[in-house]
């Protein structure tokens, strides 16, 4: 199993951002075996950069692109008063999140500045206007049922024969949190174009037959 340079985890664990250790050894060997393809890997929810280390480091690897999208304004759990809201990464002078300096700094720090395209813009236009195959798509964006499904029928198209497709935070019981991430994991499996590659934590990683 392929596991990140120590610099690299180390650089990941001190990411500010949402993405357990487990969870991202599970999403970097995915990315790892998914650069074999010779494609782009493409994240949807760059946040602050934490996952995309991971991604940028797999992508140097095989010798492919990082793309990484996010409007950089934040999911609707990490405005101000909810859950999720760190005030550290409000923009003072409009009064509205941005994680891009935030991303800019991490990837700075890690060394990765170089293998990373970032993309700022909402997902589904972004995809509308994107015309290559991908050989990597990770799913972490908003987690409603609209955000979450704008991403599965934006990204899915783009993603070659072979390729792979990672979605995080699918949670089985709604006990453990939102069910967006976790319909559009069934709705891949249910279309009969993937088959699951393997499961940890919330992470799901699933190939393009
Ligand atoms: C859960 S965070 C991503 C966490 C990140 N992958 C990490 O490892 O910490 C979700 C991100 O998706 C972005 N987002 C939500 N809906 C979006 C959309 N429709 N288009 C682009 N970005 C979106 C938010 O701005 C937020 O930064």
């Amino acid at each position: 199993m392929p596991t990140p340079k120590p610099e690299i985890l180390a650089a990941f664990e001190a990411a500010k951002g949402f993405m357990p250790v487990r969870e991202g050894l599970a999403l970097y060997e995915a990315a790892v075996a998914a650069g074999a393809l010779g494609l782009p890997l493409l994240e949807v929810g760059t946040y602050c950069g934490r996952s995309t280390i991971l991604l940028a480091d797999a992508a140097r690897e095989a010798g492919v692109a990082a793309i990484t999208v996010d409007h950089h304004r934040g999911s609707e759990e990490q405005q101000p008063g909810w859950e999720y809201h760190d005030p550290t990464v409000v923009d003072p002078e409009v009064g509205l999140m941005d994680t891009l300096p935030a991303f800019r700094r991490t990837l700075h720090r890690a060394g990765l500045e170089d293998h990373v395209i970032a993309i700022v813009g909402r997902s589904p236009q972004v995809a509308a206007a994107w015309g290559g195959p991908l050989g990597f798509v990770f799913i972490d964006g908003g987690h409603t049922d609209e955000h979450a499904t704008g991403d599965y029928e934006g990204w899915t198209p783009h993603l070659a024969q072979g390729g792979t497709l990672v979605i995080h935070d699918v949670f089985p019981d709604p006990a453990d949190g939102g069910q967006a991430p976790y319909r559009i994991y069934l709705r891949a499996l249910a279309s009969g174009d993937f088959e699951e590659l393997s499961a940890t934590d919330s992470l799901r990683v699933l190939r393009r037959r």
